[in-house]
């Protein structure tokens, strides 16, 4: 990285002292994550952003659904800022608060939305998590789905799981010992989510039609291309990839599991990790020295784009600004949403 930015962040991150907490998610850049108080996946991130009440700026260096989280945890007189406000997620705005609502009204008219427990992934926005809240359910991470399934399945005879239909479904076959057809795909863009009411009925897992852009790209041959390249590799992929992917994988689990699994890992073994780039490349780079050979799924799939856009030299800005008394870029969610998202995510938190 550029010296005289580096050195800038430096100057500004000393000035402001106790005043400011920067968080970094995993698939930061290496350029960001070395200023980072904390790193963690989404789960440790919300639990870490809420347990600095003292500092004034949570400077969140990841996307935007992470920094409204952020919000909602913590208290009214911290300030949440992100670096960059184009820093979105694809996959959190494949659900809005219309089509969600639209969806509930079909559940209501098919006669079963009395038994249906919403779980949303992290990975939404504080309309979708304030929807949750409001009819009962629970946020999930990558790293408790499991957790928030069998909470929810407590609750309810079904699940509508948003947005990610990939976490919803690997979590229920591979965790949850479901089939295939207990799963129904609702379709946002289609009437009645392009279902019958038989089928949602005769459904257990309700699949929002959403997907991660990057996750989604790693295929089966993927898998198999690196199993013929490298003999004996490991497969070790994220929840978010598709379930033929994941089926085929060796190990599968969050960005904070993966970094678990290969620190645990022998010297000498070899993986293959079907993640985003700057983890992987990170990962690889730390386990080097300790004779780990990390390869990277696919070499066809690129970087998080919107992860990306938080760089050095939009961290220097937003200290810089901090630093002399100028608030940018913060992300304040309203109050009535603020509520029932919080509901949300506390029964997220408070999960067993
Ligand atoms: P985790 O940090 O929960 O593993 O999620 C990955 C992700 O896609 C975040 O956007
Ligand atoms: Fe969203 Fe996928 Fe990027 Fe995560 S990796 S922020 S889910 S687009």
């Amino acid at each position: 990285s550029d010296p005289d930015l580096v050195a800038r962040a430096r100057a500004a991150r000393a000035k402001l002292g106790d005043k400011v907490f920067i968080l970094g998610h995993h698939y930061q850049r290496d350029e960001v994550i070395e200023f980072a108080d904390v790193t963690g996946d989404s789960f440790k991130l919300a639990k870490d952003a809420a347990a600095k009440p003292e500092a004034e700026y949570i400077v969140f260096c990841g996307v935007h659904f992470m920094a409204e989280s952020a919000d909602i945890l913590t208290g009214d007189d911290q300030k949440v800022v992100l670096p960059d406000l184009a820093a979105g997620c694809s996959m959190a705005d494949m659900a809005t608060a219309e089509q969600v609502a639209e969806c509930w009204d079909v559940l209501t008219e098919a006669g079963i939305a009395e038994q249906v427990v919403p779980v949303s992934y992290m990975n939404s926005s504080a309309d979708i998590k304030a929807f949750t809240g409001k009819h009962g359910g629970t946020i999930c991470t990558s790293s408790n789905a499991e957790r928030a399934l069998n909470w929810a399945f407590e609750q309810g005879e079904k699940v509508l799981f948003l947005p990610d239909q990939h976490l919803g479904r690997n979590t229920a076959v591979r965790e949850l010992g479901m089939s295939l057809d207990d799963c129904v795909l609702y379709n946002p863009h289609k009437p009645n989510g392009g279902l019958t009411v038989e089928q949602l009925r005769g459904a257990k897992m309700i699949l929002w039609r959403g997907h991660c852009s990057v996750h989604g790209r790693f295929s089966l041959d993927s898998v198999n291309d690196v199993r013929e390249r490298i003999p004996g590799v490991n497969v070790l992929v994220h929840p978010e990839c598709k379930h033929e992917v994941v089926a085929a994988a060796d190990y599968v689990g969050s960005t904070e599991y993966i970094i678990k699994a290969l620190e645990a890992a022998p010297r000498g073994s070899k993986w293959a990790i079907g993640t985003e780039l700057n983890l992987v490349r990170r990962l690889a780079n730390r386990f080097a020295a300790e004779d780990k050979e990390i390869v990277f799924l696919d070499k066809t799939v690129c970087f998080c784009s919107t992860m990306n856009r938080i760089d050095l030299p939009h961290l220097v800005w937003t200290l810089e600004s901090l630093a002399e008394g100028k608030l940018i870029n913060q992300i304040q969610v309203d109050k009535e949403t603020e509520s029932f998202a919080k509901l949300a995510l506390e029964r997220m938190l408070a999960l067993p």
